[in-house]
């Protein structure tokens, strides 16, 4: 038996092994395939003020180890998610923890007072780093003054555990973890995914109708990994990892470089119930290497 325990704010995940927001819809989808109260949290899909139609299509591309999508926060609005979604969500032993996004500092907060009342929502998500709409998200997360002001806005107006979704498209990752840090978030996830195009060169037009889009799956991998190293040598806040886990050896690979817990997203279009067989990977890890709690695995990299 292994303690597969970690804690995130004041969140205790039964074990480090989440999904991604925008890659398991709100995890009841997902019933079918696996039994999803064995997942240490869902991450939803991302929610904003009002309901959004999201960006033309086409929308995902498939690149070497990868995909890009620009799906542009399609959600049918946050009222909607209270009525129809978050009645269902109780009857599974997971944390749901809702994914906020917004156009405007106004409307992050809108979102996030909204869900602060939710009982069984113990955290939310900041989004400032969707590199797929033309306010908020990224322009959020790439500006520091700008990051600095929806962090300190949204932390005022939510009073339970603070996750901040870094973007990878800056120059310094870890002075906008810093940023948050500051501001009184509880941890940061990171990475969403790398601002990326495909062109069909038959047909002379790009891949994805705007254009550009975000790219993550295990071609994203190498440069997360670094990105958490380096967040998690600068910030004492835990630190969530992302960007192209699908196996056991991903997740260990990523809590020895900082990571507390880590979320998967690409993996799961491939294999729905690649979460769990993830867990039972990483408890045949521990075994075979004498760890008895997982928490020992967090930056035990060694140099
Ligand atoms: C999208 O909806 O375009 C993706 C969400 C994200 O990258 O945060």
């Amino acid at each position: 038996m292994v303690d597969l325990e970690v804690k995130i704010g004041g969140i205790t995940l039964k074990n480090p092994v989440t999904t991604a927001s925008g890659c398991f819809g709100y995890g009841l989808e997902y019933t079918d395939f696996l039994d999803i109260s064995r997942l240490g949290a869902i991450f939803t899909k991302a929610t904003t003020g009002e309901p959004r139609e999201g960006n033309p299509s086409p929308r995902m591309a498939e690149t070497p180890m990868g995909m890009i999508n620009s799906v542009g926060l399609q959600n049918k609005g946050v009222d909607h998610f209270i009525e129809h979604i978050y009645p269902h969500l109780s009857a599974y032993d997971t944390h749901f923890i809702v994914n906020v996004s917004g156009s405007t500092v106004e409307e992050y907060v809108e979102v996030a007072s909204k869900i602060d009342v939710l009982e069984k929502i113990p955290g939310i998500e900041l989004n400032i780093s969707c590199p797929n709409v033309k306010e908020g998200g990224m322009v959020f997360g790439t500006d520091p003054v700008s990051a600095r002001k929806v962090i300190r806005a949204v932390r005022e107006a939510y009073h339970k555990t603070l996750i901040v979704k870094l973007s990878p498209n800056v120059t310094s990752i870890k002075d906008f973890a810093l940023i948050a840090q500051e501001e009184g978030a509880d941890s940061v996830s990171l990475i969403n995914t790398l601002l990326a195009m495909a062109i069909d060169a038959e047909r002379r037009k790009p891949l994805i109708a705007r254009i550009t889009g975000g790219l993550s799956g295990p071609a994203v991998k190498p440069i997360a990994l670094r990105m958490v190293w380096e967040v998690a040598q600068a910030v004492e806040i835990p630190v969530i990892g992302l960007g192209g886990i699908s196996s056991a050896t991903d997740v260990i690979e990523f809590m020895l470089a900082g990571a507390t817990a880590v979320q998967v997203g690409t993996a799961n279009f491939i294999d729905p119930a690649i979460s769990l067989k993830i867990l039972e990977g990483i408890i045949d890890y521990m075994e075979r290497h004498g760890f008895s709690s997982v928490k020992e695995l967090t930056g035990a990299l060694e140099i």
